[in-house]
């Protein structure tokens, strides 16, 4: 079993938050409902393989602005170091799964990131400072969801969960430095814009549970939405 929950009415907000930086908690919109978490402790091995889908698809995230923007030194340095810790991510994810037992296949990815990528704006620079805010939203929630799982997960999970959130946090900080860097303008009229889209995608029901899904819909509620449907 590869998680294990430790305290029956599990942790309050303070515990998990003192593992966070509370800049990182102050940018998110909002904090994971419960209901996630309890959905993520149900389904251990969907939670695995989508998190290693999730640092495959943050390297190459990152590659793709090294290939676009090539005249930016500081992105190329921060983005080949964020690709290269997503890739040893990667492995060892798959090194966990394996260890038990769960096979790597094929999954639908969440409608989180694909959502926010719809809001980046056409033209240069809006569009790259889109994407560097949405990089740093996304590496704020998966910190703060690791930290909120921390306190269920039997210790080996546990250990690697804690490095992954003292990593996650420095990639927030980089797409917010990076963002700050390359514009004029005030960040936080477009930020209030992406952090309520956020919130929506983390707040409202989402049918499939995946690492950055929204509020999960009981098995009751799906089969009722069926029936109606
Ligand atoms: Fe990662
Ligand atoms: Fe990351």
């Amino acid at each position: 079993m590869p998680y294990a929950i430790s305290a029956p009415e599990g942790p309050d907000d303070e515990d998990t938050d003192a593992l966070l930086p509370a800049s990182l908690l102050a940018f998110l919109p909002c904090r994971t409902p419960l209901g996630w978490i309890e959905a993520a402790l149900e389904n251990p091995e969907l939670l695995l393989i989508d998190h290693a889908q999730c640092e495959k698809k943050a390297a190459s995230t990152a590659m793709s602005l090294m290939y676009r923007y090539v005249d930016r030194p500081l992105l190329l340095t921060k983005m080949s170091q964020l690709a290269r810790e997503e890739l040893l991510h990667f492995e060892q994810v798959v090194g966990l799964m394996e260890k038990r037992g769960i096979v790597y296949r094929h999954i639908k990815a969440s409608r989180y990131a694909e959502r926010l990528r719809q809001q980046v704006r056409d033209e240069d620079p809006e569009r790259l400072v889109d994407i560097l805010l949405i990089g740093a939203l996304i590496e704020a929630r998966s910190c703060e969801r690791f930290a909120r799982l921390i306190p269920y997960l039997e210790p080996e999970l546990a250990k690697f969960y804690r490095t992954l959130v003292k990593s996650e946090g420095r990639h927030y900080e980089d797409y917010l430095m990076l963002a700050e860097r390359y514009t004029n303008e005030p960040l936080e009229p477009r930020l209030a814009v992406l952090r309520a889209v956020e919130q929506e995608l983390i707040e409202t029901p989402d049918s499939s549970f995946r690492f950055h899904s929204g509020l999960p819909v009981s098995r009751r509620e799906q089969r009722a939405s069926v029936r109606v449907g």
